[in-house]
């Protein structure tokens, strides 16, 4: 498939403890659950996907580098570090890729600090609060970009 049909999904720290870590925010879906919710859409969507998930914010900036060689969007959910890194936020201005930020909870809604995302301007927009169909929402604009 060409690039331009592909997007990368990229999840952030501590999205790997999905299904039991604070369920009350994060929802009882695992990682895996919504993972195959994302490959279920993208072959509705006709496009193709490929997700990684990183604890690492250094792993995060070089899949963005590289993610113009082989993606045409991206969607992203940089968890912890949508409000401390200036890494990613560079990374996603260098590449000029376009992507889509997500949060499965509604970050405005939360504490002080979770409503400044650095990485909001690097992208084309954000879906947050929506649980894990925040994803699904978040693949149905990146495609649009294809
Ligand atoms: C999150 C929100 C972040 O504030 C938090 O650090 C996360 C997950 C979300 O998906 O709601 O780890 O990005």
């Amino acid at each position: 498939m060409a690039k331009r049909r592909k997007v990368l999904v990229l999840h952030g720290p501590n999205l790997n403890l999905l299904g039991t870590r604070q369920p009350e925010i994060y929802g009882r879906l695992t990682l895996e659950q919504i993972n195959r919710k994302i490959r279920s859409l993208a072959k509705e969507l006709g496009v193709e996907v490929e997700i990684r998930q990183s604890n690492s914010e250094g792993e995060l900036v070089s899949w963005i580098q590289a993610a113009p060689k082989q993606f045409g969007a991206l969607v992203i959910n940089a968890a912890a570090y949508t409000h401390s890194s200036v890494a990613l936020r560079d990374a996603l201005t260098a590449v000029g890729l376009p992507a889509v930020e997500v949060h499965i909870s509604n970050i405005h809604k939360r504490e002080e600090f979770r409503k400044r995302s650095l990485i909001a301007e690097a992208v084309v927009g954000q879906i947050a609060g929506f649980g894990a169909n925040s994803y699904l929402l978040g693949l149905r604009a990146a495609v649009e970009y294809l």
